[in-house]
């Protein structure tokens, strides 16, 4: 299937936007441009890595959202995908992807449903899909709504352990046993193993503490494998990890199964960690290309605004320039040279901004520009849609 596409779901994002075939000086500004080559060079690293090291790669598509950069993973190796809504996994499997990992606890009744024609739709097509759960009631409330359709397709299910996140998760191996055996009994559900994801780890600075925290993690992973084997329920896979901390996941021994998702862009934030000698190194990816709209003495204002990228971990850096960006509202930018001797850019410059967090901001836009051989002379070559973009249901 062909990664692009000339329909934005927004007809008032136009493709004139970003003309295919064109130089980057044609794309118009504010914009959310993908550097092909760096993804696609990430996109390897982490291939060849989770091969070299008999770990499977699941990543993370709540990150870009979009059904073509899921299949390319899938392509590059990976065997599936996760989402965390169930309105993400929908837009993925209609846009092709037919192994999908809903990594979040669903309990509404009529999203239920849908999980459940969700699954009898992606097994028709040879595929499959697997939730995670946390409570009794989620357990039942699947297994209700799985009990509905004519054919009761197996979907997998597995427990998540809260693994010092302090979000979803039972926080005992007990606790975790006890789902297992109600998962167990169900025909229409098999129980697949834990869910064992740390966000907070991700973003913590120095590879010592990232490894402090996962030796945590590691400790509460084995006792609820223990405690699951001892009750004649093994864990077949347990499933976490994300860009800060995966090489210790797939070191561990106990993880079969990496999630991570942001290495694919690589936003600012990651950028602020220190780099893990186990890891390979990724490049950014994610850009918005702006331009400058106003200049006085004290600082250069250009078109994009926190409208054009999220700001919940931190503010955009300017590429390969020593400017400042300060918040400037909704639609603007501040710029500030960081040095005396770096003059501010003129009316009209472009800039290129790296986003503190790719997630929320792939969000923000229809559809991704993607540019081949570079942001100074590259072409563009795609427009990659956010299928997924305000899938939050
Ligand atoms: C459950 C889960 N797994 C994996 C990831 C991927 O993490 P990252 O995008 O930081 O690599 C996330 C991100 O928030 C997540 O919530």
């Amino acid at each position: 299937m062909p990664l692009l596409t000339k329909s934005p779901a927004n007809p008032l994002a136009h493709p004139l936007a970003a003309p295919i075939g064109q130089g980057v000086d044609a794309i118009d500004t504010p914009a959310l441009v993908l550097d092909l080559d760096a993804m696609e060079r990430n996109l390897a690293r982490m291939a060849a890595f989770a091969k070299a090291q008999g770990v499977r790669l699941r990543p993370h598509a709540k990150m870009h959202k979009s059904a073509a950069l899921a299949r390319l993973q899938m392509q590059a190796g990976a065997v599936g995908v996760c989402v965390q809504k169930t309105s993400e996994a929908e837009a993925l499997a209609a846009g092709g992807v037919r192994d999908i990992f809903i990594s979040n606890e669903v309990i509404a009744p009529h999203k239920l449903q849908r999980v459940a024609r969700l699954a009898a739709a992606l097994h028709s097509r040879g595929g499959r899909l697997a939730i995670a759960v946390d409570s009794l009631q989620g357990v039942q409330g699947l297994a209700h709504a799985l009990n509905n359709p004519v054919t009761d397709p197996l979907i997998d299910v597995l427990v998540e352990l809260d693994v010092g996140h302090g979000r979803c998760g039972v926080t005992t191996p007990e606790a975790a046993v006890r789902l297992a055996r109600v998962i167990a009994r169900h025909p229409a559900l098999r129980f697949a193993g834990l869910q064992a994801y740390h966000g907070r780890a991700q973003h913590l600075r120095s590879v010592q503490e990232r490894r402090a925290a996962f030796a945590s993690v590691l400790a509460l992973v084995q006792a609820a494998c223990a405690a699951l084997q001892a009750a004649g329920l093994p864990a077949a896979l347990v499933t976490g990890a994300g860009t800060g901390t995966f090489a210790l996941e797939a070191g561990s021994g106990v993880y079969g199964e990496l999630q991570a998702g942001s290495f694919l862009f690589m936003d600012a934030d990651y950028a602020r960690n220190e780099a893990d000698p186990e890891q390979p190194q990724f490049e950014h990816a994610l850009f918005v290309k702006t331009q400058v709209m106003s200049v006085c003495a004290t600082h250069a204002v250009c078109d994009a605004g926190h409208k054009s990228h999220a700001i919940d971990s931190g503010l955009p850096l300017v590429h390969g320039a020593a400017l400042e960006y300060c918040n400037g509202g909704d639609e603007h930018g501040i710029l500030r040279s960081t040095r005396p001797d770096v003059h501010l850019p003129a009316i009209g410059d472009v800039l290129w901004l790296i986003p503190g967090h790719c997630d929320p901001t792939v969000n923000l836009h229809d559809f991704l520009v993607g540019v081949r051989g570079g942001l100074e002379r590259g072409v563009v070559e795609q427009l990659i849609r956010v299928d997924a973009r305000g899938a939050l249901t």
